[in-house]
């Protein structure tokens, strides 16, 4: 598999490249009897350096879609590419590879080894890689400093408070310079505040080291964040807006927050029901 040293491709060219594509995607869960169809066909490209916030209701399949999206678990039918290869024609070594180097991971609860410190925490991917001691921690300091919590590397993520606990997860999840970054409701359970440093942070990575961020959300506050937004809707694409398109909207949904992403629902919902949904948004 090709390594997109993604620094190194010019802006406009980066632009063009598809990082990650999904092609009619389902997943099935098996149950004994029972069946649940969390994904029926989800199509999507996503282009690298791209920050995309996936929204839709509990049980939608937005994790599901994470799974797939992050070779985690596999598609009943479909495939996903990674630059353009075939995820499900690697064999267990690139899988590996594809985790450690290609993916950085962020996820609702932090998911921190407790008995390591912030920086052991950092710095255990890179110990996968094949860094030396020495070249991980440097590396590792070096992005503590970048998520403001140097002067914390030898706190354990119980002497940390949630915003700090998920600023090292984001620390980790950069540790090998990954192209992706999947961020599963990274800001779930954070207040108010803090969720919005972590959501400019992540905008950071983004904006200075070219990572393509895809984050699962119910957190409005992440829809100014992306350039784009992909509804999902019991397991179907129901739209998928820009974030132009999204900022008259958000003026209006500031004063109600709770009410407007309802409502917002509510819409992309209808979108994916229907089948004249194009017709009806360009009204
Ligand atoms: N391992 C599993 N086995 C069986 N069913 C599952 C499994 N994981 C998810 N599901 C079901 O698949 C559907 C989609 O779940 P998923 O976790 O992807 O939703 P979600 O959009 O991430 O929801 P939330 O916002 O609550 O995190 C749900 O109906 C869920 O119950
Ligand atoms: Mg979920």
């Amino acid at each position: 598999m090709a390594d997109a040293a993604t620094a190194e491709i010019p802006a406009d060219e980066a632009e063009e490249m598809t990082v990650v594509r999904t092609k009619d995607v389902t997943k099935v869960y098996r149950m004994g009897k029972v069946e649940v169809h969390a994904l029926k066909g989800i199509t999507l490209d996503i282009r690298l350096g791209e920050y995309i916030s996936i929204m839709g209701p509990s049980g939608s399949g937005k994790t599901t879609l994470f799974n797939m999206i992050g070779a985690l678990d596999k598609p009943t039918e479909g495939q996903v590419y990674i630059d353009e290869v075939d995820v499900a024609q690697l064999d267990a070594y690139e899988l590996a590879w594809l985790r450690c180097r290609k993916i950085g991971y962020i996820f609702q609860t932090f998911n921190l080894i407790p008995v390591m410190s912030a920086l052991e925490n950092v710095t255990l991917p890179m110990t996968f890689a094949g860094l030396t001691t020495d070249e991980a921690r440097d590396k590792g300091m070096d992005l503590l400093d970048q998520v403001g919590l140097a002067e914390r590397y030898d706190h354990k993520p119980y002497e940390l408070s949630g915003g700090q606990q998920q600023r090292v997860a984001i620390a980790r999840a950069m540790a090998n310079s990954p192209a992706i970054i999947l961020a599963d409701e990274p800001t779930g359970n954070l207040d108010l505040a803090t969720g919005k440093e972590i959501i400019q942070l992540l905008g950071e990575m983004n904006r200075n080291g070219n990572v393509t961020i895809i984050t699962a959300t119910h957190d409005i506050k992440m829809l100014s964040a992306s350039d784009r937004i992909v509804w999902v809707r019991d397991g179907r694409l129901a739209k998928i807006e820009l974030r132009e398109d999204l900022d008259i909207q958000i003026g209006s949904i500031e004063g109600d927050a709770e009410g407007g992403i309802e409502a917002s629902l509510r819409g992309a919902g209808d979108a994916g029901e229907s089948d004249k949904s194009d017709e009806d948004e360009g009204e």
